[in-house]
């Protein structure tokens, strides 16, 4: 049992520039990943058998890291070289008709549909719950006899909702569950022994770079689903048997070409970290992170995408359309790197993520809330047409206190001050224009008129679309 002093030296080895909130699209290597990449990488330089088949006992030792931390026995385990490798797998040896959910990542629904025109013997059923976020529910209505697998993301990639595992199985019945796994395996606590198929990936989370993929084969996976695209490492025997070998025994059949040693060494050393400190620790820690992260959404009033209660590293913010490249660039520039997508914002935290990370968003969501219009009221009939008599009210937020007059250190991470909406004044100006297009001439005038004060405003006649949010 992790005692709080592992994590926190599992915390000191984020050695990544502040304001790194991309973990998401991203993991930037630890520094024990690095070290013995390097290391493996002189020993595979030199020539000597033993260096090479050290470095070669790797896989063995990566496949045994993941099978404890999936809580499995290890003949279900195979490297791959990335996820969508062992949704391929999967996919392609299955038949009868799949869930997907139709906005999650294109690795689950895109392999799912390119076995299905390949072999003819899988049908793909996608179901679309609202904003894409992933129920029981949902799932459950999609289920008829047809139904011999479900596959979707434990961590949706974009809303960063993380589904409820033991009731989806439950739910399904003794059908397959095919879980991607890459934005949440080493940083959720779960059964994962739920899951028939698991596959993901390290170059996120696991901060071991790409190629560290792995995959789980449950028996009664094995049992249903063929390992049609098994390859020279798939098979017994040796490179002297001829003819068309059999599969191998266990997940080691669905595997096309032996794996990277050095792929599998980064993994290996990343697993022993995790391992260290135990994946509860770490997940408590990471929600923590992402909850102050909406913590801090809150206070600036930016929409939070994913549900609060159901979540890992991934917080996305849906500004309104008119807030949204405001937002992106005060990120910008204050050196806050997230996954901006369309008018949503990905910003994802790690068990690492520290409070200079956190002032650093502080400063931008504050910067950019001292830019919002907060409101423009078009006096007179509710949706009439601007007439010169009318009065247009536009509030402008004040801008924050300079960087200087900040309280130093956390003190700043936690709630910030600047940009309060107490500090609001109100500009009114006479609305000149018969036209309305000429109301942003109008609002252009009342950022002069509000001394100085910077507002980014979209002036849109066409009727608000779904909470104002642009869909893309
Ligand atoms: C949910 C999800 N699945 C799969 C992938 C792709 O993973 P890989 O490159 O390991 O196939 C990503 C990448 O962002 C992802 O977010």
């Amino acid at each position: 049992m992790a005692d709080v002093n592992d994590v926190d030296t599992l915390i000191d080895s984020f050695d990544v520039e502040p304001g790194y909130l991309d973990w998401a699209r991203f993991g930037p290597l630890s520094p024990s990943v690095r070290a013995e990449m390097s290391a493996d990488a002189e020993l595979l330089g030199t020539g000597r058998r033993a260096g090479i088949d050290l470095v070669g006992a790797r896989a063995a030792e990566a496949r045994t890291l993941v099978a404890k931390l999936l809580d499995v026995p290890g003949d279900e385990i195979v490297l791959q070289p990335s996820t969508t490798h062992g949704l391929l797998h999967a996919m392609f040896g299955l038949e009868g008709t799949v869930v997907v959910p139709a906005q999650d990542f294109p690795a689950v629904r895109l392999s799912a549909a390119r076995a299905a025109a390949a072999r003819g013997l899988l049908a793909v059923r996608e179901i679309d719950p609202p904003e894409g976020i992933v129920t029981t529910d949902a799932i459950v209505d999609a289920l008829d006899d047809d139904v011999t697998a479900v596959a979707l993301s434990l961590v949706d990639y974009r809303t960063g909702a993380l589904v409820d595992l033991p009731a989806i199985r439950e739910a399904i019945g003794d059908r397959l569950l095919i879980v991607d796994a890459i934005q949440a395996f080493g940083v959720v606590d779960v059964d994962w022994r739920a899951a028939d198929v698991i596959t993901g990936n390290g170059y996120k989370w696991l901060r071991s770079g790409r190629g560290t993929g792995f995959a789980r084969f449950s028996p009664a996976a094995r049992d249903r689903i063929e390992a049609v695209l098994s390859g020279i490492s798939g098979m017994l025997g040796d490179a002297g048997t001829l003819g068309v070998p059999g599969v191998l025994p266990g997940a080691a059949a669905y595997s096309v070409a032996p794996s990277d040693p050095l792929a599998a060494s980064r993994l290996a050393a990343a697993l022993r970290d995790i391992d260290d400190v135990g994946v509860a620790p770490i997940a408590a820690a990471v929600r923590a992170r992402a909850q102050e992260v909406m913590h801090l959404a809150d206070r600036y009033e930016v929409p939070v995408m994913t549900p609060r209660e159901a979540h890992a590293g991934i917080v996305t913010l849906l500004p309104a359309a008119a807030d949204a490249s405001a937002l992106a660039a005060a990120l910008a520039n204050h050196g806050v790197t997230v996954t901006a997508r369309g008018a949503s914002i990905r910003v994802s935290a790690h068990v690492g993520t520290g409070a200079d990370s956190l002032l650093l968003l502080g400063d931008a969501l504050a910067d950019a809330a001292s830019r919002r219009v907060s409101a423009v009221d078009f006096g007179g009939d509710p949706g009439g047409e601007i007439s010169a008599a009318e009065i247009i009210t536009i509030e402008v937020i004040d801008v924050p206190p300079a960087p200087e007059t900040r309280p130093e250190g956390d003190a700043w991470a936690e709630p910030a001050t600047g940009a309060v909406p107490e500090a609001e004044i109100e500009a009114e100006i006479e609305a000149v224009p018969d036209d309305a297009l000429d109301a942003e001439a109008a609002v252009d005038d009342a950022v002069d008129a509000a001394d100085d004060e910077i507002v980014i405003a979209t002036i849109d006649d066409a009727a608000p679309d779904n909470d104002g949010r642009t869909e893309n």
